[in-house]
C-alpha cells in the first residue's frame, strides 16, 4: 500500500509568455493545444538525482519512516545524471539508505507506471518490504531549444511514493497493472543520441500529431485491462491520475473510458510534461490538497517513447 508521497520542483518558473520572448510562439497557442501555462526549469546544480532525492526524502517523511526502513529504490527516468551508475543509487546514497537494491527503470513517460508495477512484484513476492518509487526528470537538458514544436511542452521535476508490503489479508496497494510496449514506433518519439550510437546525449525528437493519435486511439486498452483484472468499473473509480502531457489527450482518454471529468487530477497547466515525474508529482498534489484519501481507488496511466504504455489501479 502507499504509505507516503513527496515531490520536488525547481524554483525557477518559466511561463508561456517568457518563452514567447525567446521564440516564435504564444501563450494562446500553447494553452489551446496543450493546456500548459508554465513549467519549472532546473538550475545547473539541480540534477535528476538532486530533484529525485528531495522528492524521496519528502515521501519518507510523509510516511514517518527512516532510511533503515527502505529496502528497494526504483527511479524511473530518461534523463539520468550519468550514463551510469543508476540515478537510483545516487538517490539511495543521498538518503543514507545502505541496504537493499537500487536501480533505474527506463520506459520514458510511462516509466513511473512500469516502476510501480515492478516494485509491487518485489513486495508481493516477498523480495522487498518497503520500496521508494521515484520518477525524476530534467527534460530541459535534452529538448532542442531551437525546436518550438517540442521545447515548449516539457518541464523538470520529481515525485516519489513509498510502497509497503501488506499481509495476505490486506486489500490496499496495487490491485492490477497492464503494461505494453511496441518498439516499431521508435521514430515517433526518440532522442537522436546516446552512448552506444553517437556518443552524445542527443535531443528529443517527436512527431507530435502521430503521438497524439496513438495516445488517444490506443492507450485506453491498458486502462480497460487494468479495470477488468481488478473487477472494477470506471464508475467506481475515485481519481484518474494520468501522465500529464496534454490536456486534450487526457480529457479525450477519460471520455472514451467513461471516467467523469471531475475525477481527473490535472497538473499539466502548472508543471508541463515532466515525463516519468508527472504522475508522482500529480499524486502528491492531490494527496496533500486532500483529494486522494485512504481507501480511494486511483488509476494511473501513461504513454511514452517506444512506444511504451501502461496503467495501474491502486487502492490508496
Ligand atoms: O509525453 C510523451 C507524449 N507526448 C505527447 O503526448 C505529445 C502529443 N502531441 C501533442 O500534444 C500535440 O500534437 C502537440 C501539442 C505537440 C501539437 O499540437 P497539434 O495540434 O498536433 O499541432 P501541429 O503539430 O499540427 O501544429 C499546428 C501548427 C503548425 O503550423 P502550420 O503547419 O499549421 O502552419 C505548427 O508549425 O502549429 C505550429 N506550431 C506552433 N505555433 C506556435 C508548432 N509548435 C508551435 C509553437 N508555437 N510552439
Amino acid at each position: 500500500m502507499v504509505v507516503g508521497t513527496g515531490s520536488s520542483l525547481p524554483a525557477r518558473v518559466v511561463t508561456n509568455a517568457d518563452l514567447a520572448e525567446q521564440m516564435d510562439t504564444s501563450d494562446a497557442w500553447i494553452v489551446q493545444r496543450t493546456g500548459i501555462r508554465q513549467r519549472h526549469i532546473a538550475a545547473a546544480d539541480e540534477t535528476t538525482s538532486v530533484l529525485g532525492a528531495r522528492a524521496a526524502r519528502a515521501a519518507l517523511e510523509d510516511a514517518g519512516l527512516t532510511a533503515d526502513d527502505i529496502d528497494l529504490v526504483i527511479c524511473a527516468t530518461s534523463t539520468p545524471d550519468h550514463t551510469f551508475p543508476a540515478t537510483a543509487t545516487q538517490i539511495q546514497a543521498a538518503l543514507g539508505i545502505h541496504q537493499g537494491a537500487a536501480f533505474d527503470l527506463q520506459a520514458v513517460c510511462a516509466g513511473f507506471v512500469f516502476a510501480v508495477s515492478t516494485a509491487d512484484k518485489f513486495l508481493t513476492t516477498g523480495a522487498a518490504r518497503r520500496a521508494l518509487v521515484v520518477g525524476a526528470e530534467t527534460f530541459s537538458r535534452i529538448v532542442d531549444w531551437e525546436d518550438r514544436t517540442t521545447c515548449v511542452l516539457f518541464g523538470d521535476g520529481a515525485g516519489a511514493i513509498v510502497l509497503e508490503a501488506q499481509d495476505e489479508a490486506g486489500n490496499r496497494g496495487v490491485l492490477s497493472a497492464s503494461l505494453r510496449s511496441d518498439g516499431r514506433h521508435r521514430e515517433k518519439l526518440y532522442v537522436d543520441g546516446g552512448p552506444g550510437s553517437t556518443g552524445t546525449t542527443g535531443h528529443l525528437r517527436m512527431e507530435g500529431r502521430d503521438v497524439f493519435r496513438f495516445a488517444v486511439g490506443q492507450v485506453t486498452d491498458v486502462i480497460v485491462e487494468a479495470f477488468a483484472q481488478a473487477g472494477v468499473t470506471a464508475e467506481e473509480l475515485d481519481w484518474f491520475v494520468p501522465h500529464q502531457a496534454n490536456r486534450r489527450i487526457i480529457e479525450a482518454s477519460a471520455d472514451k473510458i467513461g471516467i467523469a471529468r471531475e475525477k481527473i487530477v490535472l497538473t499539466v497547466d502548472r508543471h508541463g510534461n515532466t515525463s516519468a515525474a508527472s504522475i508522482p508529482l500529480a499524486l502528491d498534489v492531490a494527496r496533500r490538497d486532500g483529494r486522494i484519501q485512504a481507501g480511494d481507488l486511483v488509476m494511473i496511466e501513461a504513454i511514452g517513447g517506444g512506444f511504451s504504455w501502461g496503467a495501474a489501479l491502486i487502492r490508496w
